[in-house]
């Protein structure tokens, strides 16, 4: 199974709406309240939500579609530090790009689409003259921390996510281009 990655456009909006809203959970720690989770993707994963990152400056959607033209991985680029000013002290890029969003529909984890959805999104922070990447996952998301340290994301620090009122610890990562 491969995809083919795009950036998105209006129309993608309802099929990345429901993408983010059913793979959200997936990066959230064992025991966060659904009620947390629920007011989260409402505020940030709603097709407005996803209509204003295509039209937010410096916010890049990418999606990747399969055979059939069908979403099935989305990332979420924000240039800079501006998804967390805070996490800026302990990056080393000298000019970053932030992946706020990386999610591939849990039917395809394992077969290498992550690793397709990487590539494009090195290949759009080269070209915005990047010289890292880098993200926050959860402390307990192993199978996200795996992954992009098998893709050179190295690990910087720790900072606090609020999902729907509740703290949860992340681990921030980068990656040198
Ligand atoms: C993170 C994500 C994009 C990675 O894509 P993927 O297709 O699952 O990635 P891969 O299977 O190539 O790599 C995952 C690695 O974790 C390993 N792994 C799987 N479950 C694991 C676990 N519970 N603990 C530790 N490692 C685990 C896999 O064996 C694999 O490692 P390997 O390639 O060395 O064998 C995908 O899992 C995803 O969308 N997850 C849900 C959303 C999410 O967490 N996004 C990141 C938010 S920042």
């Amino acid at each position: 199974m491969t995809v083919s990655v795009r950036p998105a456009c209006p129309d993608d909006v309802p099929a990345l709406s429901d993408l983010a809203a059913r793979t959200f959970p997936l990066a959230c720690p064992p025991g966060l309240a659904a009620a947390a989770i629920d007011a989260f993707v409402a505020e940030n994963l709603s097709e407005a939500a996803f209509a204003e990152y295509l039209r937010a400056p410096g916010h890049t959607v990418l999606v990747g579609l399969d055979k059939d033209g069908e979403v099935r991985a989305y990332a979420l680029l924000v240039d800079g530090t501006g998804m967390d000013p805070e996490c800026a002290s302990v990056l080393t890029g000298l000019s970053t790009v932030g992946v706020s969003k990386f999610y591939v529909d849990p039917a395809l984890h394992g077969l290498g689409v992550a690793g397709v959805l990487l590539d494009a999104t090195v290949a759009t922070a080269r070209q915005a003259g990047a010289s890292s990447l880098w993200l926050a996952t959860n402390v307990d998301n192993a199978r996200a921390r795996t992954f992009y340290v098998r893709n050179g994301f190295v690990e910087r620090g720790t900072r606090v996510f609020t999902v729907g009122g509740t703290e949860n610890n992340d681990v921030v990562l980068e990656k040198p281009l």
